[in-house]
């Protein structure tokens, strides 16, 4: 039987409750499509860190290179203190096994409040491609004079041309083969940043025409993304754009689709090993209660499917994830959904 090795990393918070009902719906989808699914955890996060002094292991890259797939469930601790875990566990994963995509579907499913008013099912369906890799997440900069009234702080965006070029591509292929308004629309700042967002506007156009003449092209600054991704949602398939623009916009996306408790999404490496995770934190005040919604871990799995090629058990989860969206849960928040955390799991386990 194919068997795939999975890593799993729990993390810290909510991350493990999450992880757990996120294995158990994988393994019931696994089952009805008659391949296994082999785990291996690994204890990085916070508790790890305050025990031993060691963020990640020197070679946990290179280990982790060894599997499949990688299977998050959140970082972040509250005696840690922020970035630390962050930028040494989840950054340098995402940067050292070079998963340069950052894919951030936002799909609103049945039964799931939005606060768009007027909006539904029908008019929040598209997918944000984040670049993952560059812009000011490179760290580059630096300060001086600090804690002085003269203090100087940089932080720059970075991007070189081979990088920006690699996640247009990706964003085409992903727009052609997700086949439905054909549509790509850059997000980017080029009235203001001229020079990154320059290169990110002529990098699209050159690329799109050259190769990808089957789908349209739109642009979009920034700032009017937002406004049009709560006035008119129904105008985007898939957005392509930078590390910073990327981060922001997918929270924006996330709590149009119902919030954190069910919005997912994955760090690719077309090439290589790719991460997939919850895109909400670790929620320390609610950790242990049973109360946070796995859906968002669940909704990773079946990205994590997905690329891995096993479409139909991907689309069985879904499936049972919008059946039990639709006709099941009060509420998509923690504490609110009128079932605990293993109850939800059940429930979509077994409708798989
Ligand atoms: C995300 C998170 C991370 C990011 C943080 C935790 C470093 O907000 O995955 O969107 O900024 O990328
Ligand atoms: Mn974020």
């Amino acid at each position: 039987m194919k068997t795939y090795h999975i890593a799993v990393l729990p993390g810290d918070g909510t991350g493990p409750e999450v992880v757990a009902e996120g294995i158990k719906v994988l393994n019931a989808a696994a089952a009805k499509a008659g391949f296994k699914l082999d785990y291996q955890k690994f204890d990085f996060g916070g508790d790890r860190y305050l025990a031993t002094g060691e963020i990640l292991p020197e070679n946990a890259p290179q280990e982790l290179r060894q599997y499949d797939a990688i299977f998050l469930g959140a970082i972040g601790h509250p005696d840690v203190k922020p970035g630390i875990l962050e930028k040494g566990i989840l950054l340098r994963l995402r940067f050292e096994l070079d998963q340069y995509i950052n894919l951030r579907p936002v799909k609103l499913y049945p039964g799931v409040p939005t606060p768009l008013a007027g909006k539904g099912p029908a008019d929040i369906d598209y997918v944000v491609v984040r670049e993952n890799t560059g812009d000011v997440y490179t760290g580059i900069g630096g300060v001086s004079m600090k804690g002085t009234k003269d203090e100087v702080a940089v932080q720059s965006m970075v991007y070189n041309r081979s990088q920006v070029e690699r996640a247009i591509r990706y964003a085409f292929d992903y727009a052609r083969k997700r086949h439905k308004k054909n549509t790509l629309a850059l997000c980017g700042k080029t009235n203001v940043l001229t020079y990154v967002y320059d290169l990110w506007e002529r990098v699209f156009h050159q690329v799109g025409e050259t190769d990808y003449p089957d789908i349209k092209r739109d642009y979009y600054h920034v700032d009017a993304t937002c406004m049009w991704m709560v006035k008119n949602p129904e105008w985007f398939d898939v957005i392509v754009t930078g590390n910073m623009f990327g981060d922001i916009i997918t929270d924006l996306g996330a709590i149009t689709q119902g919030g954190m408790g069910i919005a997912a999404g994955g760090n690719i490496n077309p090439e290589g090993v790719s991460m997939f995770e919850p895109i909400g934190g670790s929620a320390p005040k609610y950790t242990g209660l049973g109360v946070i919604n796995p859906l968002a871990a669940i909704c990773a799995g079946q990205m994590m499917l997905e690329h891995l090629g096993e479409k139909a058990a991907a689309a069985a989860i879904e499936k049972s994830v919008m059946r039990v969206t639709g006709s099941k849960l009060k509420g998509m928040a923690a504490g609110k959904m009128g079932y605990s955390t293993s109850e939800v799991g059940d429930m979509v386990a077994d409708g798989v």
